[in-house]
This record gives C-alpha cells, structure tokens and sequence, in this order.
C-alpha cells in the first residue's frame, strides 16, 4: 500500500535520486540555458527544505516512489518540486500526493512549472487547476517564488479554483 508522510532527514537522499531522475524529463525540453545536470543539486534541496518547503513522501514497501512540497507564502501556499520515480509515473501517485499537500492548506493554492513541461501542466489541469493568464503570471513568479529572471520568463503559473474564484480572473486558454 502507497503511503503518504512528511520526509525526514534521513530521506535527502533518496529525495535528490527521484527528483533527478524525474527531472531528465525536462532535458532537450525547457530552455538549455536553464538545464544543468544534477537539476536539483543537494545543496539546493536543502536550501529548499531550509526555505520552509514541507516536503511529503509517497512510499511503498520502504521505496520512496515519489515526492512534492508545500510552501506557505502567506496568502497562498505554493505547491512545489514535484517528482515522482520515472518508471512509476502515470500511475495515481503524483494524484495522491496533490491531494494531500492540498488537504493540508487552506488557502489559495499556486503551482509554477515550465511553459514547456507540457505533461505537468496537463497533470495540473487534469486535477482542477488553470492556467493563469500570461498578463498576471510573471508578477505572480516574482512575489511568491524567489527564482532567476530567465525562469520567471520561461515559467507557467496554474491556480486552483479558490484563487481563480479571489481574483475574478479568467483562465487562459493556452
Ligand atoms: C508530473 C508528475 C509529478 C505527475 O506524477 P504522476 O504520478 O506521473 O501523475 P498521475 O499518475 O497522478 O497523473 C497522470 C496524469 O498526469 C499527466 N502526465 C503525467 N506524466 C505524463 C507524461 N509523461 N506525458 C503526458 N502526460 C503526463 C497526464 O495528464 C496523466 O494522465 P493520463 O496518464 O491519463 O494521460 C510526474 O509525471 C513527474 O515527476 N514528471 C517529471 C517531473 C515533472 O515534470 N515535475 C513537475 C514539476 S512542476
């Protein structure tokens, strides 16, 4: 049975293995400029638990299968590096891990992803969230998240409906 928990300390490791082994997806995809091998470095995801990212495990017969974080940015939580294990993707997980860290806040909720990710995105749509219009996004990117310039311009923002519902604001279309 899949299990969902909090990620200890003794998880990074296996933490940083799924997320860059799930992030290869984004190799030849988003902007080269911006891919780097390891994506996720261990410095970085320690900065990034250090930063207040509640990262959640799903586990399986002692196997991490698949993680996500959740960022709480004051009027909206931010979900945030969601991997799951290459060869256990499309299979429900990534599905009960949203719900999950979603459960667990409530406030509006963002997530920030590639433009080019076109599998994430159809992954957040599928489960209720829309894009928000291109107008809105990058001043979205530079409040909420403390990422590079390059990414902001590069990067999608999709909206649960609670924001969506806030902001009267209509989805885009893309
Ligand atoms: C995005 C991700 C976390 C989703 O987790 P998951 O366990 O695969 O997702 P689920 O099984 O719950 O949902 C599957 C749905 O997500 C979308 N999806 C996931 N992977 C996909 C892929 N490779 N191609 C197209 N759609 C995909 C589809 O809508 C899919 O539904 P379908 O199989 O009926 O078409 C996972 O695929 C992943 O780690 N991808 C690589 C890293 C990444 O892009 N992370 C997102 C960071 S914001």
């Amino acid at each position: 049975m899949t299990t969902i928990r909090p990620s200890e300390p003794a998880d990074v490791e296996g933490m940083f293995d799924v997320v860059n082994a799930a992030a290869v997806a984004y190799k030849g995809v988003i902007p080269a400029d911006r891919w780097h091998e390891p994506y996720m470095p261990r410095d970085e995801l320690q900065h990034e638990i250090e930063a207040g990212v509640a990262f959640w495990v799903a586990e399986e017969d002692g196997r991490l299968l698949g993680i996500m974080g959740i960022q709480d940015r004051g009027d909206v939580a931010l979900v945030r590096h969601a991997y799951v294990a290459p060869n256990l993707q499309r299979k429900g997980v990534g599905t009960m891990l949203l719900h999950h860290v979603q459960a667990l806040v409530n406030k509006p909720v963002l997530i920030g992803t590639w433009a080019d990710a076109s599998w994430a995105i159809a992954f957040y749509r599928r489960n209720g969230f829309l894009l928000v219009p291109d107008e809105i996004k990058n001043a979205l990117l530079r409040k909420y998240w403390s990422i590079p310039a390059r990414q902001v311009e590069t990067s999608v923002v999709l909206a649960d409906g609670r924001w969506m519902k806030d902001h009267g604001s209509a989805p885009s279309a893309g």
